[in-house]
């Protein structure tokens, strides 16, 4: 399959791994590069230039395809050494960037005088037309749906993603919400050139979490998300679990005067608790309504290239025969 995706970031399958923290290590990145997708390491995992810079080595030994760095702009009392960051991007030779949050005009210079390319993040029509105008090269478009940070718009993709493709000249990957073929094609007909999958990729045998944790997606059902830190204005999808609950209970209690700090405990260092030490009831973490349609750990290679298998035959097949 080719799609504009793949050409610019010259790689066989429009499939792309979104970064995810304590997930996106250099194992998960260089599976998905090496089954011909796009591989991501999320960059504020690993704490320091220094750590990120060794881990793009790691990834490097691990595939000689094309990966990526995720990096994240978010709020914050004390901000990463986002300049280090890139620094340790550039330095290690890597070609695409997936940034996410805040708007990343002010690195773009940076990357794009290195020549590289960057997809931004985006779950709305304004922030991808934003990400267009500033010189990103594409954005994933982040339904509803999907695992993390959904934004505070509620447009799930059914109608975003035609939205995307009315407006936006560069291209775009379908984001939130997909696990197989039956959506890559999918897709593709609402405009997409690919898509780009979180939750999916962590019941994968290469997914460097524990057990617990790909067990407890393939369990769980589409209803089993929930949207916490609302009344924050940060609304992330998560699994329900205790703590999920707890935090719920407390934002209804406390309604309008939710501050952080309330909830600090059910969020805050919750990840390698989770996706180290499998213990599934530590706080939230980022899961998408796609665990519904999560029921096996195939392998990277497996997935991707099912996935692919499955869109292309529907497209000669299914779609064909209506039409003929
Ligand atoms: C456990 C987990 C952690 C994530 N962490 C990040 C992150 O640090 N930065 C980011 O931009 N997106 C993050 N995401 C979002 C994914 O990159 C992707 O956009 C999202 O998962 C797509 O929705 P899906 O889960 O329905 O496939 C995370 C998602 C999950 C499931």
């Amino acid at each position: 399959m080719k799609t504009r995706i793949t050409e610019l970031f010259g790689i066989e399958h429009p499939v792309i791994q979104g970064g995810m923290h304590y997930v996106g290590f250099a194992e998960m990145a260089a599976a998905v590069s090496n089954a011909g997708g796009l591989g991501i390491i999320t960059g504020l995992t690993q704490g320091s230039a220094e750590k990120l810079a060794r881990e793009i080595a790691r990834c490097r030994e691990m595939t000689d395809k094309p990966f990526g760095v995720n990096l994240t702009f978010l709020p914050s009392v004390t901000p990463p050494d986002y300049p280090g960051l890139i620094k340790a991007i550039i330095e290690g030779g890597v070609k695409v960037v997936e940034t996410a949050g805040n708007n990343p005009a002010k690195y773009l210079p940076a990357l794009k005088e290195h020549g590289i390319k960057v997809i931004h993040k985006c779950t709305s029509v304004r922030h991808s037309l934003k990400a267009e105008a500033i010189g990103c090269d594409a954005v994933s478009v982040d339904g509803f749906e999907c695992g993390g940070h959904p934004g505070e718009d509620d447009v799930g993709n059914w109608v975003l993603l035609p939205r995307a493709a009315e407006e936006l000249k560069i291209p775009f990957v379908a984001s939130g919400g997909v696990a197989n073929g039956k959506q890559l094609a999918a897709a593709l007909c609402m405009g997409a050139d690919g898509v780009n999958m979180g939750t999916r990729f962590i019941a994968t045998v290469e997914a460097p979490v524990h057990e617990n944790v790909k067990q407890a997606i393939v369990a769980a059902t589409e209803l089993d998300t929930r949207l916490i830190m609302r009344p924050l204005r940060n609304t992330e999808r998560v699994l329900n679990n205790a703590a999920v609950e707890r935090l719920l209970e407390k934002e209804r209690t406390k309604g309008k005067d939710l501050k952080f700090e309330d909830i600090i405990e059910e969020v805050a260092g919750v990840y390698p608790k989770i996706m180290k030490d499998g213990d599934m009831d530590a706080g939230g973490w980022s899961c998408g309504q796609v665990v519904g349609l999560i029921h096996d750990i195939p392998t990277c290679k497996e997935l991707i290239e099912g996935m692919v298998r499955e869109a292309e035959d529907i497209i000669r097949g299914r779609l064909q025969r209506l039409v003929a």
